[in-house]
Order: C-alpha cells, then structure tokens, then sequence
C-alpha cells in the first residue's frame, strides 16, 4: 500500500476510535508471559487480556510464531476495529542465520554486503511474525570501552551513514510493505556513543557542533534511505533524557527534517522519566513524552504502561484529545504500509524452511570473508601455503566455541548455531593436515552479571586447569608447523551493558599468547571481538580480525587463512592502544601545536596501533596520477578527484579506495582529516583501474557553530587518497567565488 493510501485509511480510522483505544495505539509490551519467557515480575499485566481490551498497540521480544499469531488474533477478532499488532524485535545482526556483527560488516566498507545481510535476516523475521526491527543501530562512537561499539559503524560519519542506508535497504526492501521485508528503526536517537567513561548507560553532553557535524547524519541517512521507525536513547543528551527531549523529536526530527514515520522510546524509555528526574509520576512522564514528539512507549509488563494515563490527563484537561491523534495516525499508517490488515498471520509451518535456507548461510559466510581485516602479516605469513602445512596447533578459548562467533544480539530461542575456527578449519584441511587444539587457558567471569546472559545462553566455557593447560598449548604449537590463536572477547562481553575499563585481553589471555609466541613458532592471532583491543607488547607474525563472524564464521576463517579469500576489509574505527586515549578519532581538529599532536602523553605517543581504514591484503596495491578535474571552483559547485589504483601484487584482491579532506580556514576551525569518499574495488593481479570520486557542495560544507548554520567557506582544502587515513598522496583546490 502506498504512503497516501496507507494515510488516507488510518485517517477513516482515527475517525471510528475511541480516546482509550487511542491511547492503547500508544503501549508496546514485551512479551515476558504467553508461551515464550516466563518471568514473574510481569505479572502486572496480563497480555492476553490487555490486547483483547485494545490497551497495546505493539508488542517486542516475542519470535515464536505460533504465540505471534495468538496474539494478532487477540487484537484482530476480540477488539471492537480489529487494528492488528507491530511486532518488534532486535533483529541486529541476524534472527536465526547470523550474520557478522555491524561493526564487522562496516569493516568491509561495502554497503551492498550489509544490505544484503539484512535482507537475509528480514527474510527470517518476516516469516516467524515479526514486522519491525529496532535497527540499525546508528550511533557514532569513539570510545572503545563502551560495549555497543559493536553494534554501530564505529567512529566515521560519512562511513556511518552509507552502512546505516544500506542496512534499512536491506530490512525494508524498496519501500515499507515490501513482501518479506520488515520495517526499519534506527537507534538510538541520539548521541548515545558518547556517554561518560564509555559506560553504558550514563549521561551524555555533546554540543551543537558534534551533534550536527557526526552524531546527526547517520540518522539523516537512515531515515533519507526511507526508515519508517526512529528509536529515541536512554540517557539524558545534555541534560534532557532522549524521550524528553522536544528539541531532538520534534525541532530536529520533525520540522527540520520532516520525518513521517513514528519514534518510540528505547525499553522503559517513558517510565524511566521518572527515575530520571524528568518527570513526577507515570502520567506525567507520558504527557511530557508526547509533548516532546513520542509515539510509542516501549515498557516492561511489570506495571502497566504509562501512556494509558493519557486518558486521565485528557479527562483532567491537561492534554487535547487532539494530541493522541498524530502518533495515533503516524502508527496506523506504518500498520497499514506492512500490509497487516490484510495479512496478519504468518504460517508457523513454513518457517523452517525460511531458516533453513542455504543461501542465507551462503551470504553469512561471504559476508564474515568481506568483513575481516588483516591487521598484519609478517613476512607474508598468510596465507598458510597448503601444499607445506602438515600439523595446525590451534589455540585459545575461543576457538572451539562456535556460540562465541556469533556476537551480542543472539537469543538461544531463535536456535541460532556457529561455526567454530577449529571445526571450520578441520573441515577444510580434512585429515591430510594434523590439527590439534589446546584452549590455553580458563575464561575469565564476569564481575557484573548482564541480564541479556540468560536469554543469550553464553557457550560453557569450560573450566580447566590453567597451568596445564597453558603447558600443553605450548607443547601442542612445538610439535606443529604454526599456530593458530583464537584470542578476543566471549560473546557476551560486547554489546548492551558490556562496557569496560580496559582493552587488554580478558583472563591470562596475555599470557597465552607470550608463551606460544616464545616457542619460536610462527603464530597468527585471529581475533574475535567486537572493539579494538591491545595485544600488549606480543607481536603475533599475523593478525586477522574476524570481529563476531557469525554463524559461518568458522569456515569463513578457514578460507581467509588458506587463501581461498583474500582479506579485504578496514577498520572503522582507529585502533588504539589503550582505553586511556579513549575517546579517540583520527578525526580531530588541529591544535595551536600541530608539530607535537602525537605527543600528548608523557608516557606513550598517542597515535594509534593502527589508524582508521587500515587493512592489508594477500596482495599489494599502489595509488598513482591523483588530479582534480579544477584547480578552483564556486561555491556550489563539484570537483572530481581521480586516481589511478593498480594491483601490483600476484593474487586478486578487494581494495577500499579512501578520500580524505581537511579545510584549510573556515567559520570554525575543520579537521585535521575526513572521509568523505570510499570504493571497495576488486582487482585482478597487475589490473589498474581509473578512479573518479565527485566532491559536491554537501561533502564541503558543514554546520557552523559561528553561524549556527550549514555553510560552505571559501577555503583551500587538501585531497588525500589512499588505502587508510594515513594516505599521503596528496592534492589540492580552492573554493572561492
Ligand atoms: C536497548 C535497545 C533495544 C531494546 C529492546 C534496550 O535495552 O537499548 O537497543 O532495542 O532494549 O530490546
């Protein structure tokens, strides 16, 4: 249904409801009771019941088909007007097949590969009930420490905003209502990446300038990509929690951007006002969301949703009817747009099928191959050269642990299974190779249980003996041509509510990896994680980041170890050393003492291990002929950039192409560097390609806090092209009128 058909009935609609059935448009639930989680603290509200009285309007966290149905029957049949549920759920990374992290899958730096995963695991949701997913997850961060680094596209906006379009391309389809497809909300709304220490949850102050300039525009692209659903954050964003804050859901969203589709709180968004200090009571937090642009409550069951007090405050006057009818509208219309009036059912019986596809595995697997970064390699250690490879000692705690490969978003109700490196590797060397396995060392436990552990069932970890295990790990990687570490963090330990203080290695991990490395061993570290994390002072031949793979990531790393892939993948983010350098971006604006800008510290330089879009390859690749098309042009207008990329080396490979800017004199002053333009670009062996990026008046201006506008400066600015932000090949132009 198109967008004006989809209005013109929720229109016809508004008309037949009631104040209370309005008001019971505005509730979401998490289905805690019903057949699926059993949870004593929802006992407040009965599910069931409150649908059939047309007092929710949506429900969360439900993937069991069977129970989605029962609930869409409740609101189809014993409802007065029948208005069917959205069904929402965390579809991040996947429902059932699991794809690589997002942050992984903007590490290929290819949009089309995260579209495509998306609409793989829109495949999936679609077809268990599902309709809307709470994704993607847009937030900027440059803070490593904190835990949802994972789920974003790390610390780029423009990086961001191409991951954060393709993803809602990939959900939606081509239009909300796409057959198959689920509707998209990009979260959280906004600034949520910066909170205090890198923690989780606490309070976030950022300014104009950071908000216009890199917060914002991943939203801006999510939504321009046609998001029918934005997510507001938890924390106060300078002082006004997110679901408060008129300025954000109404200012920004609303008036200067113009968005149609609804905004809903994060979980307890609206009941949370009150802990917040924001708000004095349920109604009163629910009047003050709705003032400030909320359409939706998402709540907890365990007391009943604050937006059903908006009858009182209608009643009490102290809110128009009237108010109810926009969200009212807004949530009809995306309710309509998915075709749920029509067909609110799925067939439970066909879902198998759906799950089970092969090509879903299929686009995991190229997906977890696309994504990885090789970090370094030594000498060329990999690819491992088959032909001589007769013993594999792989190692580490992660690397039988095929749960650990698939990330945060994962719920053990969904089935959702992983390849571990040493399965996959086993499969792909078969028995000619000898491949042993020693874990190394015991998992540490967390000091902060998560609630999300018992919904992600963490993979046992077994408890070993420490010292035997490290001796016979040591004596596993002398008796063999090379040893394979898998190091990094368990599953559990990135996502919601898994920040930390530091980035070492989790457990003896550290120590681990000195001992095998003290063997004389050639070693390579694949690393499975989801945030930079140091390798203290070890200097492993190669390191492969794998990030979460997902559920192919086994084979995935197989093939990428033996050659069968050729790592082409980028950091998003700059890795560095410490989390004492955190927040950190390559991004920053030049100091009055640009000469020392490495020399922060007293103790260490404060450059990265390595720098933002950095990623090698089996082959080598060189940049030459840069040239802008004009020497100087008006405000307005474009400049072409082109460059010749060859492949120098002896084996095809993927290179991200990259283009830097940095604004010589301005309204403010401009950073030292930034992306604006990137290519992933297949090369065959000696093949060169001509490249062109086109710079036009958007990617030149940006928002000033001196004018308080968008603008674009009459400056000379500098062009860098290159395989990272460290490019040095280098031109200029001049914008002047
Ligand atoms: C998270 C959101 C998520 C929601 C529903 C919240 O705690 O912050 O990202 O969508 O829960 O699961």
């Amino acid at each position: 249904m198109t967008e004006a058909e989809a209005r013109t009935q929720a229109e016809a609609m508004l008309k037949r409801m009631t104040l209370e059935e309005k008001a019971g448009q505005l509730v979401q639930y998490f289905d805690f009771g019903g057949a699926t989680v059993a949870n004593p603290k929802a006992a407040a509200v009965d599910i069931d019941a409150s649908i059939a009285k047309g007092e929710v309007g949506s429900m969360l966290f439900v993937t069991d088909p069977v129970r989605i149905n029962k609930l869409q029957e409740l609101a189809v049949k014993k409802t007065r007007l029948g208005i069917p549920l959205l069904i929402g759920y965390d579809v991040i990374h996947g429902l059932h097949t699991i794809m690589p992290v997002p942050i992984a899958m903007a590490a290929s730096w290819d949009p089309a590969t995260a579209e495509r995963g998306q609409a793989v695991a829109a495949s999936e949701a679609r077809a268990v009930g599902i309709n809307w997913t709470f994704a993607p997850m847009v937030d900027i961060t440059m803070d490593p420490r904190w835990g949802r680094m994972v789920e974003g596209a790390g610390e780029d906006p423009v990086l961001g905003a191409a991951m954060a379009a393709a993803q809602v391309r990939g959900f939606q389809g081509g239009a909300i209502g796409t057959p198959g497809h689920v509707l998209s909300g990009p979260k959280h709304f906004v600034g949520y990446g910066a909170s205090f220490g890198g923690r989780d949850y606490d309070e976030v102050d950022l300014s104009e300038n950071q908000l216009r300039n890199i917060y914002l525009p991943p939203f801006k692209a999510a939504l321009d990509a046609g998001a029918g659903n934005i997510m507001s954050a938890y924390m106060g964003l300078n002082g006004v929690p997110a679901a408060a804050n008129k300025w954000l859901l109404t200012d920004v969203l609303r008036k200067e951007w113009g968005f149609k589709g609804f905004v809903v709180s994060d979980a307890n968004g609206v009941n949370s006002l009150e802990k917040q200090g924001a708000a004095g009571s349920p109604k009163d937090a629910a009047v003050r969301a709705l003032d400030a642009g909320m359409d939706l409550a998402m709540s907890v069951p365990s007391v009943v949703s604050p937006m059903l007090s908006l009858v009182d405050a209608v009643k009490a006057g102290e809110v128009p009817e009237s108010a109810l009818d926009t969200p009212v509208l807004r949530l009809l219309e995306a309710k309509y747009r998915l075709g749920l009036f029509e067909k609110p059912y799925v067939d439970a019986k066909a879902v198998p099928q759906v799950f089970d596809d092969p090509a879903h595995r299929e686009v995991a697997r190229i997906a977890a191959e696309r994504s990885a970064v090789l970090l370094a390699n030594a000498g060329g250690l990999l690819p491992l050269d088959r032909a001589k490879l007769k013993s594999v000692a792989v190692i580490g705690p992660l690397a039988d642990e095929g749960h650990d490969m698939l990330g945060p978003w994962v719920f053990s109700s969904n089935k959702p299974v992983g390849v571990s490196v040493l399965a996959g590797l086993r499969a792909k060397l078969g028995t000619g190779v000898n491949v042993g396995y020693a874990a190394g060392t015991a998992w540490p436990t967390r000091k902060n249980p998560s609630f999300f552990d018992a919904m992600n069932k963490p993979g046992e970890h077994p408890s070993v003996d420490e010292k035997a295990e490290l001796a016979k790990a040591v004596d596993l990687a002398k008796a063999s041509d090379v040893a394979v570490m898998v190091l990094g963090e368990a599953q559990n330990m990135a996502g919601e509510f898994a920040s930390r203080s530091d980035l070492k290695l989790p457990g003896h991990q550290q120590t681990l990896l000195d001992a095998v490395i003290a063997t004389g061993k050639p070693v390579v570290v694949v690393l499975v994680n989801g945030r930079p994390l140091s390798l203290g002072d070890a200097r492993p031949g190669a390191v492969l980041e794998a990030w979460y793979p997902g559920s192919e990531g086994g084979n995935a790393v197989a093939n990428l170890l033996l050659g069968d892939a050729n790592p082409g993948g980028k950091l998003p983010f700059s890795w560095i050393r410490s989390a004492g350098q955190a927040p950190y971006t390559y991004a920053y604006l030049p100091s009055h003492q640009p000469d020392s800008a490495d020399k922060r510290y007293w103790n260490e330089d404060n450059s990265p291990t390595w720098p933002f879009g950095h990623g090698l390859s089996y082959t080598t690749f060189s940049y030459g002929k840069l040239a802008v098309d004009r020497a100087s042009v008006k405000p307005g207008e474009p400049v072409t950039v082109s460059f010749d990329l060859t492949n120098t080396g002896q084996r095809a490979g993927d290179e991200v192409a990259q283009l830097y800017i940095h604004q010589r004199v301005g309204t403010s002053s401009r950073p030292v560097r930034q992306l604006k333009k990137f290519a992933r670009v297949a090369l065959a062996p000696g093949e060169t390609k001509h490249m062109q990026f086109t710079l036009t008046a958007d990617d030149l201006r940006y928002w000033s806090a001196v004018t308080r506008g968008w603008v674009q400066d009459e400056s000379a600015f500098d062009v860098w092209v290159g395989g990272d932000s460290k490019a040095s090949m280098a031109a200029t132009f001049t914008v002047a009128k």
